[in-house]
């Protein structure tokens, strides 16, 4: 993915305000305007200039770490939602222009109405206010419960339709009761629909060239049963799959029985009237990965001459707040092999997050922790498919390294 590539993305992200943060710099380097009238007729234009202390209300805010420096504010919503005047008032991203380079900007800090008592005045937000309000939006939805997420927990076998192709997947209930952390014995619900997803040539990663027939993609916390990397390795150059090493029998066998094998006593099990998965096996492969104890290193592209992913993908692996640092240091990791592949003559990573919300406190702490590293964006709903985004508990994040763009 070239920057521009990655620009596109962030554009296709951004038309649809559901920014978290980064899109300040992106409008601001590409010269892309906002502008509404609010009820009293008046027209703002943002990004504008950031005149410290000159505000109605009076209040000065301290600069740092950005002293100095010309500002520039851009208002955001908490829900993603463009806001077109009207009180409260959005919040602001400052962010400064580079001492060196006039194209070149940095984020300076959030500035919020909320908490201050003169309601044009605002106070600056510790960095990570913003996407913890965004966290309190997403659950103060109704999220309908439906048990822990699992497809079926007791089926040995699942038969399962994505896009117009037929897939048996095997898993193992036995192996999800053990004692210990087997969460991937059994697929999760919102994977088959993430597959369906990236599936669909409409989707915004396709269109903006963030995947392509080149792409080398990894995928985090697999589980047992491939599926995302079955249904995505035919339109990709290679696709690595990786868990802990307790899912390789049974990912293996999906894997098996799944792609390139024009098994003809194979295809006369599925259902009729449907193509089967039939795929290359070649770009395709597992292998062990443990968050907590392996590093990531180059070799996991399964290719000698690609040093480097183009996207790292996670399906529903925040459960356990525990896990949460190694999983993004992991993501970070991962995306930064891009940064140390000088062959590779491409954009930075990115990483897609896909998550069934449950516990509002780990969800937290993962977008806390993922803010740190990653510039995020929650995907908008109209950019999702029907059954992800019929799903008021499924949410997909996508990010892409803060040192990186
Ligand atoms: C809820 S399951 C999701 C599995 C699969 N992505 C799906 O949606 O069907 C969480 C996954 O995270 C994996 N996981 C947990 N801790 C891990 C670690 N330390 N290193 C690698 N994977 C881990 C589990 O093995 C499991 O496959």
């Amino acid at each position: 993915m070239l920057a521009t590539q990655a620009f596109a993305l962030m554009a296709a992200l951004s038309s649809a305000t559901q920014e978290i943060f980064g899109d300040t710099i992106h409008a601001l380097r590409n010269n892309i305007q906002f502008s509404f009238t609010n009820a009293r007729g008046i027209t703002r234009t943002y990004p504008e200039a950031y005149s410290n202390g000159n505000r109605a209300g009076g209040v000065e805010l301290d600069p740092t770490p950005c002293a100095g420096r010309a500002l520039f504010e851009f208002p955001i919503l908490a829900n993603g939602a463009q806001y077109t005047g009207g009180n409260p008032g959005a919040h602001r991203v400052v962010v400064a222009q580079s001492p060196t380079s006039q194209t070149a900007y940095d984020h300076c800090f959030l500035m919020t109405h909320q908490g201050v008592q003169d309601r044009n005045a605002f106070a600056k937000c510790n960095t990570y206010q913003i996407p913890v309000a965004q966290t309190f939006l997403l659950f103060s939805t109704d999220i309908p419960s439906q048990n822990l997420g699992f497809v079926d927990s007791r089926a040995t076998t699942l038969d399962l339709t994505i896009a117009g192709k037929d897939y048996t997947i095997h898993q193992s209930p036995t192996i999800l009761n053990r004692p210990g952390s087997t969460t991937g014995a059994v697929l999760w619900k919102i994977t088959p629909l993430v597959a369906e997803w990236l599936a669909s040539s409409d989707n915004l990663l396709w269109t903006s060239d963030a995947l392509s027939s080149s792409s080398s993609v990894l995928e985090l916390g697999c589980g047992i049963s491939g599926l995302v990397g079955l249904v995505v390795a035919p339109s990709v150059a290679r696709y690595t799959l990786t868990d802990q090493s307790y899912v390789a029998r049974l990912v293996e066998k999906n894997l098996e029985e799944n792609v390139a094998v024009a098994n003809p006593n194979l295809s006369g099990q599925r259902r009729k009237g449907r193509p089967t998965a039939v795929q290359q096996k070649a770009n395709l492969r597992f292998t062990p990965l443990d968050w907590q104890l392996d590093e990531v290193t180059p070799n996991l592209t399964g290719a000698v001459d690609v040093r480097s992913f183009d996207a790292v993908i996670a399906c529903d692996c925040i459960y356990n707040d525990t896990l949460i640092e190694p999983l993004v240091q992991t993501c970070v990791d991962a995306c930064k092999l891009r940064s140390r592949d000088e062959g590779a003559g491409k954009g930075p990573a990115i990483c897609i997050v896909a998550q069934q919300l449950r516990d509002p406190e780990i969800f937290e702490g993962w977008i806390k922790e993922f803010n740190k590293h990653f510039r995020a964006w929650r995907v908008p709903e109209e950019a999702l498919s029907k059954d992800l985004r019929s799903n008021p508990g499924f949410v997909v994040h996508i990010g892409v390294l803060r040192d990186t763009i």
